[in-house]
């Protein structure tokens, strides 16, 4: 018999929602269910991924540049990561994916839906996250939140709330469109709720 595929789950939202802290939630809870999971983040997820990250969040580019380099670091990902650990049947656990990309790129700085879409044709094929979770919160209620907990804002995070706000919107058009795997989490809640809430989620995946 062979090994059942595994899962994969992506965390989304704007930067400050506090996604960060339930993907590591996420990431103990499937292990205490004795789930073997792979945690993983993007951009990044592997040595080249990673060196890219360091230069997504530092250095200015053209808005095509950014977005085909997500997209290098995410096809790298996909091969030597996401694709593997899901044939082994390992939970795949992602701190942003793809609609990253359409919320940022596209939403935020205002590359072309199609441009975009050309490109997740291209680099995922068919692949999609089995569950997409994207915490949302004002972008009033995330900005505060970043600023307490970041010294050292990256090129993202210092952009301004109108930014956000175009990121926040792409991000629930996404979630409108795909309501099969996408949920979206109100991020003003406290965490301990959202424990509750997301444990109900993947209790029926
Ligand atoms: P983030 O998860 O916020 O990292 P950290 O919590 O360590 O700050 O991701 C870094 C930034 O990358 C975030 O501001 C969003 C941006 N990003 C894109 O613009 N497009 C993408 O496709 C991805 C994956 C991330």
């Amino acid at each position: 018999m062979g090994t059942s595929r595994g899962r994969f789950i992506s965390f989304e939202g704007i930067d400050g929602a506090g996604k960060s802290t339930q993907h590591a939630w996420m990431i103990e809870h499937l292990r205490q269910q004795g789930r073997r999971v792979v945690a993983t983040r993007e951009p990044g997820g592997t040595p080249l991924g990673e060196k890219l990250r360091a230069l997504l969040l530092t250095d200015s580019m053209h808005l095509e540049t950014e977005a085909l380099l997500m997209f290098a670091a995410r096809r790298e990902h996909i091969a030597q990561v996401i694709e593997p650990a899901l044939a082994r049947g390992e939970w795949v656990v992602c701190d942003r994916f793809a609609d990253a990309s359409f919320a940022y790129q596209g939403g935020g700085r205002g590359l072309s839906w199609k441009k975009l879409e050309e490109l997740a044709h291209w680099v995922m094929g068919d692949l999609q996250p089995d569950l997409t979770l994207i915490f949302d919160a004002p972008v009033a209620v995330a900005q505060q939140r970043l600023h307490a907990a970041t010294a050292q804002p990256d090129r993202f995070e210092q952009e301004q709330a109108g930014f956000f706000e175009r990121v926040r919107s792409a991000y629930l058009r996404i979630a409108s469109e795909n309501p099969g795997r996408v949920r979206i989490i109100d991020a003003t809640q406290t965490p301990t709720v959202i424990n509750k809430v997301l444990e109900n989620i993947v209790a029926s995946l």
